[in-house]
């Protein structure tokens, strides 16, 4: 199968490139391809003619996105469009990924696919935003939602660093760390998440909105906890009220993304030591 995917020098992109490497796909990052210029789109994207085109390019910036949600729009929300107009126009498959901020964040036992999103960010709204973009122009798609990714950091200039990787590199040079004691979700190990996009189009699931996280849920203060642990940091870490970080925007509380179509993935903890193995962090 030919695949095409977007967003390659990122955290999520540069997993999918790995895990697909197989099939000798193409990678483009911003360099190669600015999804925001729909002519250029098209014209690139048809002239490749991908069976498969797999979107992990996004801007991922949450509290940026308040002070230029235009942005955020133009790449989360029309750039999506962009993609999903030529790829169906050369009746391909469209494999796209969303975030568990869509969703209000106030229902403590989580959400599930089909659960009405209420987004209430810029970020929030601009992915909401590229989900519309998606469902409305392409029906051969795969709208995969994740929360908290983790992973091998990406090779682009505007990546996001990961939580865990920003809880590593505090700790090597502070005895004391603080972490927020709520916001409730479930983090992603991108190389598990990028190992079961490929599952699914194996096991040729029909097209339509997943979530896939790893199982398991805590807030950021476990999660820290956790990886502190792990690394067998000496220092002390205090759980703090969110508001101990005033950020720009507003997260949801509870955003547990219910997963009731697919198999589980294996639980947080596993994967974060597995991680952490594999970077040479243990
Ligand atoms: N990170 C999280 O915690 C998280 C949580 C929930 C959902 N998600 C979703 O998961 C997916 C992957 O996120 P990630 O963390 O792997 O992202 P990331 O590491 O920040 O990488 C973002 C990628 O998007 C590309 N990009 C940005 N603007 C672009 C543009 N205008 N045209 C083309 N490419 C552009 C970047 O390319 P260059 O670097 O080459 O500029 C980079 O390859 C996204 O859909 C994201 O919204 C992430």
């Amino acid at each position: 199968m030919s695949i095409l995917i977007i967003g390659g020098t990122g955290m999520l992109g540069g997993e999918l490139a790995r895990v697909f490497e197989d099939q000798q796909p193409i990678v483009w990052g911003s360099d190669q391809l600015d999804i925001t210029d729909g002519e250029e789109v098209f014209r690139r994207v048809t002239s490749v003619t991908p069976e498969l085109l797999i979107n992990a390019a996004a801007y991922n910036d949450v509290d940026g996105a308040e002070r230029s949600g235009s942005r955020a729009n133009l790449v989360n929300g029309y750039g999506v469009g962009h993609l999903a107009r030529a790829v169906s126009a050369i009746g391909g498959t469209m494999v796209h990924f969303s975030t568990d901020y869509v969703f209000r964040g106030d229902k403590r036992e989580g959400y599930s696919e089909d659960d009405i999103p209420d987004p209430q960010s810029a970020y929030a709204k601009s992915k909401f935003l590229g989900e519309q973009e998606l469902q409305k122009r392409i029906p051969s798609h795969y709208l995969i939602r994740l929360s908290r990714l983790f992973g091998v950091k990406g090779t682009g200039p505007d990546v996001k660093e990961s939580f865990v990787d920003k809880m590593i590199r505090l700790s090597e040079s502070h005895h004391v760390l603080q972490a927020v004691k709520e916001e409730v979700s479930s983090p992603t190990y991108a190389h598990d998440l990028a190992y079961r996009v490929r599952e699914m189009l194996d096991w040729g699931i029909p097209f339509g909105t997943y979530h896939v996280t790893n199982s398991g849920s805590c807030t950021w203060y476990e999660f820290a906890q956790q990886v502190l642990a792990l690394i067998d940091w000496g220092g002390t870490l205090e759980p703090v009220p969110s508001d101990k970080f005033p950020r720009d925007a507003e997260r949801p509380s509870y955003s547990i993304l219910l997963n009731t179509k697919l198999p589980p993935v294996r639980d947080w903890r596993e994967a974060l030591k597995d991680y952490l193995i594999t970077q040479g962090f243990i």
